[in-house]
C-alpha cells in the first residue's frame, strides 16, 4: 500500500482516491458526450432555419425574429404566384393582409375574391392549402415572428437550471486542478455562468432586435471554449499526470496563496 500523504495532500485531480477520480470522470465523459449531441442537435434544428446548413447568423435571425418582411401570402403574390389572378386582385389581397382585420372582410368580398383567381388550383390541388376556408388563408397570411414568448421562457428555465448543474460539477472538479494560475482558475469557472445568461439573454434581445444574433454566438462559443478547457485538463490531470507517483498537495490551500 502507498503510504498516506499527510494533511490533505491528496486532494489535487492527479492525487484523488481512485473512486472519487472514477466518479469525476464518468462524469465528465457523459457530460463530454452530451455536450457534442446538443453541438449536432443545434446544427440539425437552428442550423436548417434558413434553409440552408451550417449555423449562421441568418439562422439565429430566422429563429427567435422570424421574418418580418412580411408573410407568406405576400411573397409569394409577388414571386411564383404572381402571374394568378389579375394586378388589382393582388393588390387587394397584399392590402387586405397588411391590414390584418381578416374575419370581417372575408365572406363580403374576399371569399370572392380567392374563389375567381385561386380556388380553381387551392382547393383540388392535393398539398397545397385550401384556400376555400379563411383558416387556410390565415395560416399563410400570418407574419413570422420567431420564437413566441412561451417558448422563449420554456426554453430559457430549462437551459439556465440544466447547464448550470453541468457546469457547477465542471467547475467543482477543475477547481482541484494543480499548476494553474489561480486567476486562470477563477476565470475558467466563472467564464461559463456568464457566457450562459449572456447566450439565454441573447435570445431574448434578439427577438427584439436581430442585430444582437451575434451575441448568441459569442455566448455559446464562450461557454464552449471555457468548459472544453477545463474538461481536457480536468481529464488529464486525473488520468495521466497521475502516472509520475508525484505527491501535488492540498489544490485549494495551494489556492488560497
Ligand atoms: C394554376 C394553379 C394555381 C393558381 C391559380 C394559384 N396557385 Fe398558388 N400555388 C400553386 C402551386 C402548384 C403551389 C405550390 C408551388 C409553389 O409554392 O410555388 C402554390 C403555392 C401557393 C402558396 C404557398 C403555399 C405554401 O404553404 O407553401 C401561396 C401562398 C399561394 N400559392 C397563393 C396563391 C394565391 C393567393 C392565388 C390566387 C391569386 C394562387 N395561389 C393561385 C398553384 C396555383
Amino acid at each position: 500500500m502507498k503510504p498516506i500523504p499527510p494533511d490533505l495532500a491528496w486532494l489535487n485531480l492527479p492525487n484523488l482516491p481512485t473512486p472519487v477520480k472514477v466518479l469525476f470522470s464518468g462524469y465528465l465523459l457523459a457530460v463530454g458526450l452530451g455536450l457534442c449531441m446538443a453541438g449536432l442537435q443545434i446544427m440539425l434544428t437552428h442550423g436548417m432555419a434558413d434553409g440552408k446548413p451550417g449555423l449562421s447568423l441568418d439562422d439565429i435571425v430566422y429563429s427567435y425574429y422570424g421574418d418580418r418582411t412580411g408573410s407568406k401570402l405576400e411573397s409569394k403574390l409577388n414571386g411564383s404566384m404572381k402571374e394568378m389572378g389579375t394586378p388589382e386582385a393582388r393588390l387587394d389581397i397584399i392590402k387586405w393582409v397588411r391590414n390584418g382585420a381578416l374575419d370581417a372582410e372575408w365572406e363580403p368580398h374576399f371569399k370572392d375574391t380567392f374563389k375567381q383567381h385561386c380556388v380553381m388550383c387551392h382547393s383540388s390541388v392535393p398539398g397545397i392549402p385550401d384556400f376555400t376556408k379563411l383558416e387556410e388563408v390565415k395560416k399563410v397570411a400570418k407574419v413570422n415572428e420567431g420564437a413566441s414568448i412561451q417558448t422563449l421562457t420554456r426554453v430559457s428555465h430549462i437551459h439556465l437550471f440544466g447547464i448550470s448543474f453541468i457546469f457547477f460539477f465542471v467547475g467543482f472538479i477543475f477547481s482541484f486542478a494543480v499548476g494553474v494560475p489561480k486567476w486562470l482558475k477563477i476565470s475558467a469557472i466563472a467564464i461559463p455562468f456568464g457566457f450562459l445568461i449572456a447566450d439565454v439573454l441573447s435570445w431574448w434581445l434578439t427577438k427584439w432586435n436581430p442585430n444582437f444574433a451575434w451575441l448568441t454566438i459569442i455566448g455559446g462559443f464562450g461557454y464552449s471554449v471555457a468548459s472544453t478547457m477545463m474538461w481536457f485538463v480536468s481529464m488529464y490531470q486525473m488520468l495521466i499526470l497521475s502516472r509520475n507517483g508525484k505527491i501535488y498537495g492540498n489544490a485549494w490551500q495551494a489556492d488560497l496563496e
